[in-house]
């Protein structure tokens, strides 16, 4: 059986962050990864990664609270502000420190870490190398990583926790070149295994961000919180959802509808297109909608008056995008865009230090809900969140195994634990490798995919998303009935996604439940039978717990230091 101090699981930003905090505090501690760590979704990400460096001249007053601000307004005030101030202030140690580590940020003309505009925010304050800035930044993480000597379990995949009463213990995980499932004891666990963006149809996610590691921790008995609010970015490609970056509109990008109308005017008259990304994917929707979009349903992101200099310049990767995907170069034409799915407010739930209530788990980045967005997050505080809490996670755990009572995991008591939980998910994973029913899963994936988008999306109403829940109990019906078309062992990948159903079946039926509970409109979470936000009645935290029956919702305070809430106008 194997043993670490320490098992990270995820290979994107937070997980590799974590691990080289520990391995910096002398610790041993593997990273476990369903994908080679470059190929994490942290590569996707383009724009940039929020801090008050205060790099350009304008922004010279920007700070950690007014940057603290700007996230808690953006969040409708659902963010916790203690954590949030904990995030904004660690913000410009992270960035100098990724800096420092050879991370190739685009520059000023004095040679300063270059910083642009982005939606909601009253600074120029997000850092960028180029509009590929998540690739640069994992880039130099896992060199990082390479350079500490930090194991990688790579291609396997995590499938449930080892924990008793009192503690997280490991993790049992499939190694998916062999089909082999072990066990793996840890005094802790971080899980950095990003968002659930696949449980949504037209989303910008990689098809790895299936959501399984917050299923994981949610049937271990850890809270999911607020998994109702789910984020929309503005402009994805019309028709197959690539990402085209808020970098566009943050370098002076125009959306225009089919009338050639700048019609951000009408929705936020001062951001203009730099309004947060609920308002300005509602606003998307609502031209498309009320048929002032073209037909098939998008407008244009318009780039043709910044030239070919500061496009080739400033935003290579969207211009290559939408040359390869929709055939358009955007030096001479306008991009046609839709919103898609692209992040999740809620997750596991954690405090400032990523530490969850079950002790030895941790988890950071987009996996968890710390909760530093609320209910909706600005853009460039997702790669921000991903090294802030990546470091706190492995400062945390580090401190957690100092004071660790009854020394480490790696006991006859563990392993014999570590064997029942490895036994139970064996048994559980051969009955979905061998199932021989008659319901095809890829026809359930597309059923849940479409209802979640069409009916749980940007606009939401109690009939529609009551609807919905009835619609994924039936899929959930179904599932248990599925057939796979490969048995093997081998890289079985019909075994894994089909698997990953299961528990993506689970998360809809709590994002559709904590949806219909929540009758006001906050952020992301936008209802045309209640439109209004409703502090009175819910200034609150949505919380899951597991239960065999299906989820147990309840709710926690939101913490308010500094900003009392107010109305949002941009
Ligand atoms: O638009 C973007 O570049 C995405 C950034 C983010 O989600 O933070």
């Amino acid at each position: 059986m194997r043993y670490h101090q320490i098992i990270v699981v995820g290979g994107g930003l937070a997980g590799l962050r974590a691990a080289i905090e520990a391995k910096m505090q002398g610790l041993d501690v593997a990273i476990l990864s369903r994908v080679h760590p470059v190929r994490s979704h942290s590569v996707a990400a383009q724009g940039g990664v929020n801090a008050s460096l205060a790099n350009v001249p304008e922004g010279k007053e920007d700070s950690p609270e007014r940057h603290a601000f700007d996230t808690t307004k953006g969040s409708d005030y659902l963010a916790d502000q203690d954590a949030v101030f904990a995030m904004t202030e660690d913000a410009p140690i992270r960035v100098i420190e990724m800096e420092h580590w050879g991370c190739p940020f685009s520059r000023t003309p004095e040679g300063k870490i270059a910083q642009r505009p982005f939606g909601g925010a009253g600074f120029p304050r997000t850092c960028y190398a180029a509009d590929k800035t998540g690739h640069a930044l994992l880039h130099t993480m896992y060199e990082r990583t390479v350079s500490y000597d930090i194991p990688v379990y790579e291609e396997w995949v995590v499938l449930s926790l080892i924990r008793d009463a009192d503690r997280c213990r490991g993790v049992v995980a499939m190694n998916l070149q062999t089909g082999d499932i072990d066990a793996i004891l840890a005094d802790a666990v971080v899980f950095g295994t990003g968002g659930s963006g696949r449980v949504f149809g037209r989303s910008t996610n990689n098809i790895i961000s299936s959501g399984s590691g917050m299923a994981v921790a949610y049937l271990a008995g850890v809270p999911l919180k607020d998994l109702e609010f789910v984020q929309f970015h503005p402009t994805s490609l019309f028709g197959n959802n690539v990402l085209i970056s808020e970098a566009a509109r943050g370098d002076g990008g125009y959306l225009r509808n089919a009338k050639g109308e700048r019609f951000m005017e009408k929705y936020a008259p001062k951001a203009m297109e730099l309004a947060p990304r609920d308002i300005t994917a509602r606003s998307i929707q609502t031209e498309i909608n009320e048929g002032r979009g073209f037909p098939g349903g998008y407008v244009h992101l318009d780039l043709t008056h910044l030239g070919a200099k500061r496009i080739l310049e400033r935003l290579p990767a969207i211009r290559d995008i939408a040359i390869h995907f929709a055939g358009v170069d955007c030096i001479e034409k306008p991009i046609p865009i839709q919103p898609g799915q692209h992040y999740f407010m809620g997750g596991i739930d954690v405090d400032k230090d990523a530490a969850s209530i079950l002790p030895g788990f941790y988890a950071a980045g987009e996996c968890s809900c710390v909760s530093v967005h609320g209910a909706n997050r600005l853009g460039g505080n997702s790669l921000l969140e991903t090294i802030v809490f990546g470091a706190r996670a492995g400062k945390a755990a580090a401190r957690y195994l100092a004071g660790l009572q009854g020394g480490t995991g790696n006991t006859p008591e563990g392993r014999k634990l570590a064997d029942e939980t490895l036994e139970r998910t064996v048994l559980q994973i051969n009955r979905i490798r061998r199932a021989e029913g008659p319901e095809d899963p890829s026809d359930i994936r597309e059923k849940m995919r479409s209802t979640m988008i069409e009916q749980i999306g940007i606009f939401r109403k109690q009939d529609q998303m009551e609807d919905a829940l009835v619609k994924v109990k039936e899929l959930q019906d179904r599932y248990t009935r599925i057939g796979l078309r490969y048995h093997g062992l081998k890289y079985n990948l019909d075994l894994l996604t089909n698997y990953e159903l299961g528990l993506q079946l689970m998360l809809a039926e709590i994002i559709a439940k904590g949806a219909i509970a929540r009758t006001e409109s906050r952020g992301s979470h936008f209802r045309t039978d209640f439109k209004e936000r409703d502090d009175a009645n819910w200034l609150k935290h949505t919380m899951a717990r597991y239960t065999p029956d299906g989820p147990e919702m309840s709710y926690k305070p939101v913490t308010i230091t500094k900003f009392q809430p107010e109305a949002r106008r941009y």
